[in-house]
């Protein structure tokens, strides 16, 4: 390995920067020359590199977002990109490749691995821990934080007007965000996609807060979850059934994805940085680096992509038990 490429691709999360920080001078530690890719692999398409430096990654670790951008190219997707993108890594001379991003960039990658015999490295940088191998993605943690405090911000109202809020957590295809944070701030119920909780249950469980004087309630919703077609028809159809209840539906969106990264996530992205070197440096390639009980551990890609991570059904029923 005399040159590894770094390029961070998808969804934007908190504790990228850290991670490009460390594969960047992890390289510089052991000689090994460092090429940032500017954008993910539109960049790579686009040749739009730079040489990462020890200094060129100062003050970044703080900071939200990714210093080397990011992007989702469908160019990438077909066999002309990614052959448009390998030229790149022969212009640049690049041994390996350290992809940070979630499953959709890891299949990217190891498509573009296969076709042209590059070694690639990835680093789960997503938001919505929905990788197999690894009980902590990178930004997950600074996310739950995030949500945690808005949603609390949103109680404020809920009970100044005894309102029932729908909040919005994201989360596509996968309920851990909302399971976690609804634990947090004591939503009445958690919608998720992994668990189907029908209308009925629902409305049950409303009527019994209600009689149970409960004056105002949060309930929080997955991004993902099929209850209702999406969370503004979940509104309407609680108000149609429920008539007593002044609803009201607050999306988070993005700013989840944004902010200052954890104290957990940036060493996670550290610990995963140096780990995505070093294993490029021991010939080790198609894998991820993850964490799993305080422990760096590694999933061969191909895992982490189709396997499922179970949801914690253990904390919906602990969610109940608060809300008896
Ligand atoms: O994968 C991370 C994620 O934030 C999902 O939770 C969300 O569904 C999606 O990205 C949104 O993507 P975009 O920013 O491209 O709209």
């Amino acid at each position: 390995m005399k040159n590894i490429g770094v390029l961070t691709s998808g969804g934007d999360s908190p504790g990228m920067n850290s991670a490009i920080r460390a594969v960047a001078r992890t390289c510089a530690h052991y000689d090994i020359k460092c090429t940032g890719i500017v954008r993910g692999f539109q960049g790579l398409i686009e040749n739009n590199t730079k040489v990462l430096y020890t200094r060129s990654v100062r003050g970044i670790i703080n900071r939200g977002g990714t210093f080397l951008y990011s992007a989702r190219s469908d160019e990438f997707k077909t066999k002309e990109g990614r052959k448009e993108a390998f030229k790149t890594i022969e212009e640049n001379e690049i041994d390996g490749l350290v992809v940070i991003g979630g499953d959709g960039s890891f299949t990217g990658g190891l498509i573009f691995m296969e076709e042209h015999n590059i070694p690639v490295v990835g680093i789960p940088g997503t938001i919505d821990n929905d990788l197999y191998g690894t009980s902590h993605t990178l930004g997950y943690d600074t996310a739950l934080n995030t949500a945690t405090e808005a949603i609390d911000k949103i109680r404020d109202t809920a009970i100044s007007h005894h309102r029932l809020f729908l909040v919005e957590v994201m989360g596509r295809d996968a309920g851990f965000i909302a399971l976690n944070t609804g634990l947090a701030i004591g939503a009445q119920e958690i919608l998720i996609p992994e668990v189907n909780m029908s209308i009925d249950n629902l409305i049950n469980s409303l009527k019994r807060s209600k009689s149970a004087g409960k004056t105002s309630t949060i309930i929080v919703v997955a991004e993902g979850d099929k209850t209702g077609n999406n969370v503004f028809q979940l509104a309407d159809t609680i108000e149609k059934k429920l008539p007593r209840y002044e609803v009201r539906v607050s999306v988070l969106g993005h700013m989840q994805r944004g902010g200052s990264p954890s104290c957990f996530d940036r060493v996670l992205g550290t610990q995963m940085g140096i780990t995505a070197v070093e294993s490029l440096i021991n010939n080790e390639k198609g894998i991820m680096i993850g964490i799993n009980n305080g422990k760096i551990n590694k999933t061969e890609l191909s895992k982490a992509i189709k396997g499922k991570t179970k949801i914690n059904e253990e904390l919906l029923r602990m969610s109940k038990i608060m809300n008896t």
